[in-house]
């Protein structure tokens, strides 16, 4: 996976078809999707159920770009070696799900994936500024996470204190939550590079109007080119 901070979005398959995954994201990496975003959440760390390292396991076959696995999970740690071997890219985990994140961030490479950090919106961009040489994304939540399609809350500023932590490090900002056609451009212009957005690719599309896709992608990319 090598590093570049051109834009790239990331659908979310917590808005796909749960009955077709496979099919759901061929279907997005054919309209132009760069990176795939694998919501798993627990029921306890957050307030809503998805799926386990089981199930990305056999998503990862249909993942040709990179498989990005966003953990809402408390404790993360005895589940890293899971997500390894189901074949994630970068593991994500949240700074709030534990004590130990910067043990998390070693052992999430030492499984051999990209590390990634995630803070939610009550929490400060300085929760990650003794973490810098342990991550490669961190992703700044618009939304309080659990559910798809809510409404964005503006992160800007701490986007912008982020991209001045990071400086020349190789560290991508994802943003994740209510990114659409109106919030993308305001956080591209604050330094983020990966837009993870579930609602606004799959709205009003299916795998066989997959199109409906491609033109949800083309719309964001163009609001922030
Ligand atoms: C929220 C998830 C997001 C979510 C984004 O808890 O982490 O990835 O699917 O969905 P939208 O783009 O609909 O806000
Ligand atoms: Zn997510």
């Amino acid at each position: 996976m090598p590093f570049d901070r051109s834009i790239k979005i990331a659908p979310s398959i917590l808005s796909a078809d749960f009955a077709n995954f496979g099919a759901e994201i061929r279907a997005i990496e054919d309209q132009g999707a760069d990176w795939v975003h694998v919501d798993v959440m627990d029921g306890h760390f957050v307030p809503n159920l998805t799926f386990g390292p089981m199930a990305v396991k056999a998503f990862r076959p249909h993942v040709k770009t990179v498989m990005d696995v966003h953990l809402m999970i408390a404790p993360v740690d005895p589940s890293i070696d899971a997500y390894a071997e189901a074949g994630a890219d970068v593991l994500t985990a949240h700074v709030e799900a534990g004590p130990h994140i910067h043990r998390t961030l070693q052992a999430i490479r030492t499984a051999g994936m990209k590390a990634g950090v995630a803070l939610n919106p009550g929490t400060p961009a300085e929760a990650v500024a003794h973490l810098m040489d342990l991550t490669d994304l961190v992703c700044v939540m618009t939304v309080n996470p659990g559910f798809g399609g809510q409404k964005f809350i503006d992160m800007t500023a701490k986007v912008r204190t982020l991209r001045d932590m990071i400086g020349d490090r190789p560290i991508h900002i994802e943003i994740d939550g209510g990114v659409d056609v109106t919030t993308a451009p305001l956080v591209v212009a604050a330094g983020a590079d990966v837009l993870v957005a579930g609602s606004a690719v799959f709205k009003g599309g299916s795998v066989d109007r997959a199109q409906v896709y491609g033109a949800n992608i083309a719309a964001i990319r163009a609001a922030v080119a």
